[in-house]
């Protein structure tokens, strides 16, 4: 089973995305080599403290950019935080907009997913032990809300934070089609990416709260006016906002310490567990 651990001290799991491989500010900081049932994370952990907050920080395509959205080692990444005492986790990531008003360089905080990956484990269950976890809200609104609040107050003249929003997961590593750009468009999506949705499954499960900031990059192709996405405009618009997604993070993490009561993300597994507690193996 996953350990427990206390919520008062509960710590804070950052994951970084493209363009945000390193975490800024953090104190006292310490490496971490962290082995899983699932075998090792994308990276070692990098463990240090905001204010009285301990912080965990994992490169989720490793600090040199090595694993494909596909080959995300993603059980092993949650665990390694779930072990650690990781229980609130803020994610950023880079993502392509599937709505005009929705600009690159602006930011979102979704608040529901589309899941379209096709080729990665989902579940820590199965092998005997089964449960099926409540995934309507599948993030967690408390930490969405302090995510929201900080950058609202951080953005900068002329780009727009957006609260709420339906988040795309592709499975990549290939951009989309025009043809499933407007598609998804026609589903009412927000925005696109290829990590966050089996991330906040696999968090869910673990009952960590879930939240992501998500850096919109570019129009995908299916904008008239804009060029289709490549990898150059997607890092060059990190580029110009990794200051920003930085101190976002910063100031998120001061106030999650003060976050009470606590999600109901905390107690996702209560009534989800299907194989009765005598056949737990
Ligand atoms: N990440 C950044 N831009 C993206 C796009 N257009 N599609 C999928 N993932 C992305």
């Amino acid at each position: 089973g996953l350990p427990t651990s206390d919520l008062s001290c509960a710590r804070l799991g950052v994951l970084g995305g493209s363009g945000l491989y390193a975490m800024e500010g953090l104190e006292d900081v310490r490496e971490l080599t962290v082995d899983t049932p699932y075998g090792p994370p994308s990276d070692s952990l990098r463990i240090g403290r905001i204010g009285d907050l301990e912080v965990v920080f994992l490169a989720r395509h490793g600090r040199h950019h090595t694993f494909t959205p596909s080959e995300v080692p993603y059980r092993a990444n949650l665990w390694a935080l779930r072990s650690l005492g990781v229980r609130w986790i803020l994610s950023v990531s880079a993502v392509g907009s599937l709505q005009e008003d929705v600009r690159p360089l602006d930011m979102v905080v979704p608040d529901q997913f589309i899941d379209r990956t096709m080729q990665r484990p989902l579940t820590f269950f199965g092998e005997g032990l089964v449960a099926h976890v409540g995934n309507a809200d599948p993030y967690c609104a408390v930490l969405s809300r302090v995510l929201g609040d900080v950058s609202d107050s951080l953005m900068p003249e002329g780009r727009q934070l957006h609260r709420g929003g339906t988040y795309l997961c592709m499975e990549g590593p290939a951009f989309s089609t025009r043809a499933e750009s407007e598609l998804y468009r026609s589903w009412g999506c927000t925005v696109i990416g290829m990590t966050n949705h089996t991330e906040a499954r696999l968090a869910r499960e673990a009952e960590m709260a879930y939240a992501t900031l998500a850096m919109v990059t570019d129009y995908d192709c299916w904008h008239a006016m804009h060029d289709a996405v490549t990898v150059e405009l997607v890092i060059d618009n990190l580029r110009a906002n990794a200051a920003l997604a930085q101190q976002i993070v910063r100031l998120a993490a001061e106030r999650v310490q003060a976050l009470r009561p606590p999600s109901p993300a905390h107690q996702a597994l209560r009534d989800a567990l299907m194989t009765p507690p005598a056949q737990v193996p």
